[in-house]
């Protein structure tokens, strides 16, 4: 696990990507397909949900289907109640939700509420499987701040490939300040879902995942939006919010306007303090980013992705670091609505969930090498930390190889209080629950356990590009209340599955 053979290994990608032969775009290394932006973004239908004894019901059905990812194209794809994607899971704070996951594949799924603080029972990690034919029925309170979550199969050592397949959805959170907020806010128009994923297709037109390369993992020539290659979206407003979700199983991007800057108002757990304006928006897999851009009538602009500042990683394209590619068009009508510039209180809950460093009582650390979390692979059977309720704790993770990782930690959002002892920049000063790890550097990230303590089952944390994770780049984490016996270690409780879920 040395940064030599991490090197080793992004050389080992890059001569695999010559021998491959790779023309594309000019500095591209993998050759993104620029295509023509011919097909209207397709914006996820808002779920359905019915009230039953004061808890919002949702239903799920993860199934297999075709999608036409590029146009003409019948690639074999996996969605929830569709082909590829899913319905956005929309609730307000302070509601009680329930999801009816039914299991249509035929292999063992879960599906994980990612950003969202609940029990750890509820996660739908790695110990909470639905096998086939199977429903699974989590329930919760919302109790955070509004937020673009998102959520995704997490089977373990079968993240990556569900998920490229297309199994993943948004799960919007609104509370009373996101809705006194001026912000655009009418979902599908000025309000705009963009997952944004990379895709290789073979000659057949059907998805590979490909791992000759070694690191990152699979960086893919044909770029989706929602599911679409060379998508546009109609603008009918001055401004409009795109809620940008990274959804790629390896890539980071870099998402901006060559001709205009953006606001950034949200990051993975809300609201920022104020809007932050940008040039453009680094995003891990994992990462959301709300912005907010402003449009003329009749004109026409596309987000892209440009040349990514990965931040000192050994060889840079191999990582798709020279990738410079369009995503997106917005095409403005030739009258536009007025909508006001992004501004917004503070929430009545913010100082209940304001974190203070003062607070922190424990520190941990986390050094992730090649694969390795302080020099351990996910073991089902064990768990790496316990922590207890009502504890703020100090994490400092650092990455001690020249490759990129992308951390996070389920249950909580937390700040970044530093970034190699630095402040962090303005775009990492809000909730977040993961954060693209620079090589070489110490990120020390403030969080609070402040309930759902459970001796048995874990929380997840792991490296979001998920063939690390797959590859075992994840821990466990136990929360617990005061007095607990529950200690690190191997442990016989958690052998086996979680059987209370998933068959019923
Ligand atoms: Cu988005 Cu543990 O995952
Ligand atoms: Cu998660
Ligand atoms: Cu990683």
């Amino acid at each position: 696990m040395t940064g030599r053979r991490a090197t080793a290994a992004a050389l080992a990608a890059v001569v695999a990507l010559l021998a491959a032969g790779c023309g594309g775009i000019p500095g591209s290394v993998t050759s993104v397909d620029e295509p023509g932006f011919t097909r209207e973004l397709p914006v996820p239908p808002l779920a359905e949900s019915r009230v039953v004894d004061g808890v919002r019901t949702f239903r799920l059905t993860a199934q297999e289907g075709t999608t036409e990812l590029l146009p003409g194209v019948e690639t074999r794809t996996q969605g929830y109640d569709g082909a590829y994607l899913g319905p956005t899971l929309r609730a307000e704070r302070g509601e009680k939700v329930s999801v009816e996951v039914t299991n249509a594949l035929d292999e063992t799924t879960t599906v994980h509420w990612h950003g969202m603080h609940l029990p750890a029972a509820m996660d739908g990690g790695p110990h909470q499987p639905v096998e086939p034919g199977a429903t699974w029925r989590p329930t919760w309170a919302i109790d955070q701040p509004a937020a673009t979550l998102w959520y995704h199969p997490h089977p373990h050592g079968e993240t990556e490939a569900q998920v490229y397949r297309g199994l993943a959805g948004l799960f919007l959170l609104d509370d009373d300040a996101s809705r006194a907020a001026d912000l655009p806010r009418e979902y599908g128009v000025d309000d705009v879902p963009v997952v944004v994923q990379d895709k290789v297709l073979d000659d057949d037109g059907q998805l590979v995942l490909d791992h000759d390369g070694g690191e990152p993992g699979t960086l893919g020539g044909t770029v989706v939006t929602n599911g679409v290659a060379g998508a546009y979206q109609r603008v009918t407003t001055e401004r409009v919010r795109l809620r940008l979700v990274n959804g790629s199983t390896a890539r980071t991007y870099a998402l901006g306007f060559g001709d205009r800057d953006l606001d950034l108002v949200a990051t993975d757990g809300g609201l920022l303090d104020a809007p932050v304006r940008l040039d453009r928006v680094r995003l891990a897999p994992g990462e959301r980013a709300e912005v907010v851009v402003v449009m003329k009538p009749g004109e026409t602009t596309r987000l892209r992705s440009f040349e990514a500042d990965l931040g000192g990683v050994a060889v840079p394209f191999a990582m798709g670091g020279n990738d410079a590619f369009d995503v997106l068009e917005l095409r403005a009508a030739d009258r536009l609505a007025p909508s006001p510039a992004p501004a917004w209180e503070p929430s009545e809950h913010a100082a209940g969930d304001a974190l203070h460093e003062g607070d922190a009582t424990v520190t941990r650390t986390f050094d992730l090498a090649e694969r390795t979390i302080n020099g351990e692979t996910m073991d089902t059977g064990r768990i790496d930390e316990v922590a207890v309720v009502g504890t703020t704790e100090v994490w400092e993770v650092r990455n001690t190889v020249p490759m990129p990782h992308s951390f996070h930690v389920h249950d909580v959002q937390f700040r970044v209080l530093t970034v190699d002892g630095e402040a962090p920049p303005p775009e990492l000063a809000g909730r977040k629950d993961t954060v693209y790890l620079e090589p070489r550097r110490t990120y020390r990230l403030l969080m609070r356990f402040d309930d759902y303590a459970d001796d048995v089952r874990p929380y997840m944390y792991h490296c979001h590009m998920l063939l690390h994770e797959d590859e075992g780049m994840m821990g466990q984490l136990l929360v617990v209340e005061p007095g607990s016996t529950a200690r690190p270690g191997p442990s016989e409780r958690l052998a086996g599955h979680d059987g209370g879920h998933g068959h019923g």
